[in-house]
């Protein structure tokens, strides 16, 4: 029963794991440098001139590129700087996929600012005010990143709404609020009504994506960070630059690495080879999607299992709207529950769509016979299907 004393024996091949978790934030932020330059430039007044101005920012670009990292070193930057200058700007950035509800948001920027502050009670009018006041008696300017902003957009919520217009109503009265929203693409603004769109879409960031030769220059970066010199040679870095370059996400080359460098380990290499980068690649599902998994609902999940068994079964690489919906009905009659609607379906698929789950090609739009191919082009069948399942049974789900 020496496990863990044998396992600690063993000498690592990592310096530190840690700077390969997703979460990590580097200290340097190879090929975003441009960005940073930019928002420093926009928001810059909110330190020569505090309070004066309210910038309203929107970042985008698709998923796994840095948008969230890029803007969380900037909040820090922000801070830092203001700080030196006894200037009070508070930074929160909250992810709208987690925090799916306007109250639960303003919730969170609230107990920013007051730790104590009960959770219940209180319309998001009253919060607003609430927030509102603290930062009119504290003298505070508040930095808000509403990062995947989509998915409080696509629920109808008016967050947005009421934060871009605070203030808005009076002149010469102290500007409190910014505001940086990152969306993966603009489409999702189309719900919003006008005058928001419009304010959002003064100052827009594109975040352009990583070419072979950065993503190998941000892998070799992290490498460098958190394993021992010389364990994962240039040219296996190399070979997850082409895997992560075809999926186009930075997490699905760190958990590559992370993956290959356990394996090696516990075959007691000394350095990682070619094999261990292979097995570490099989069995991944891009982080963004499991992330994306973990917080869907399970009818949701199912009809996303209806689709895989589809194409499985079928061998074809898409499938129509009205098979997918036939399996999800099958599932929903050997589990005992009501199935959703047609639309609500049809709405999953656009959430699936958004998510880059799935890719769509549209034959018809109309409501009754809606006609659509749908493919899941990026990811293993057999391991997504995997996930799904082990993601319901921990929800107490046996499928
Ligand atoms: N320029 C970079 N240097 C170092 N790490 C990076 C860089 N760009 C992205 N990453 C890492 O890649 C992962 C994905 O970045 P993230 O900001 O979450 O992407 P996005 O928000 O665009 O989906 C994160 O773990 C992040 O630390
Ligand atoms: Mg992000």
């Amino acid at each position: 029963m020496e496990y863990f004393e044998e396992l600690l024996r063993k000498p690592s091949l990592f310096l530190d794991e840690g700077k390969l978790d997703i979460n990590y934030i580097p200290d340097r932020l190879p090929y975003r440098e441009k960005e940073l330059s930019l928002l420093s430039q926009l928001f810059l007044t909110l330190i020569t001139n505090p309070n004066s101005i309210s910038r309203k920012i929107l970042i985008t670009g698709r998923t796994g590129i840095g948008k969230t990292v890029t803007i969380k070193v900037f909040g820090e930057m922000l801070k830092e700087a203001s700080i030196k200058r006894n200037i009070c700007i508070k930074y929160i950035h909250v992810n709208c996929r987690k925090e799916r509800t306007s109250y639960k948001v303003l919730i969170k920027i609230i107990r920013l600012i007051n730790k104590n502050f009960p959770k219940r009670g209180y319309s998001p009018q009253d919060l607003l005010e609430i927030l509102l006041d603290l930062l009119n008696q504290q003298n505070i300017h508040i930095l808000i990143v509403l990062d995947e902003l989509s998915y409080l957009i696509n629920k109808g919520e008016d967050l947005l709404y009421l934060l871009t217009r605070i203030n808005d109503d009076s002149t010469n009265v102290q500007q409190r609020v910014s505001i940086i929203g990152i969306v993966r693409d603009l489409s999702c603004l189309n719900n919003l009504d006008y005058s928001t769109i419009s304010t959002m879409q003064r100052n827009i960031i594109k975040f352009s994506n990583y070419s072979r030769k950065q993503i190998f220059g941000i892998l070799k970066y992290r490498t460098h960070l958190s394993l021992k010199e010389n364990v994962l040679s240039k040219d296996l870095i190399n070979m997850i630059v082409e895997s992560t370059y075809s999926i186009g996400d930075i997490r699905y080359g760190l958990n590559i690495i992370w993956k290959a460098t356990k394996i090696a380990e516990s075959r007691n290499l000394k350095v990682i080879d070619n094999e261990c980068v292979r097995l570490g690649s099989q069995e991944l599902v891009p982080f963004s999607t499991l992330d994306i998994l973990k917080y869907m609902p399970s009818q949701k999940l199912f009809f996303l299992l209806a689709m895989i068994k589809g194409l499985q079964i079928s061998n074809n690489t898409d499938i129509s709207f009205l098979e997918i919906s036939k399996r999800y009905h099958i599932i929903c009659e050997n589990l005992g529950l009501n199935p959703r609607s047609s639309s609500q379906l049809w709405n999953y698929l656009q959430e699936f769509k958004r998510e880059s789950i799935v890719l769509i090609n549209v034959l018809s739009e109309k409501i009754k016979g809606r006609r659509a191919m749908i493919q899941i082009p990026e990811i293993n069948l057999l391991n997504l299907e995997k996930i799904i399942i082990e993601i319901l049974r921990l929800k107490g789900i046996n499928i």
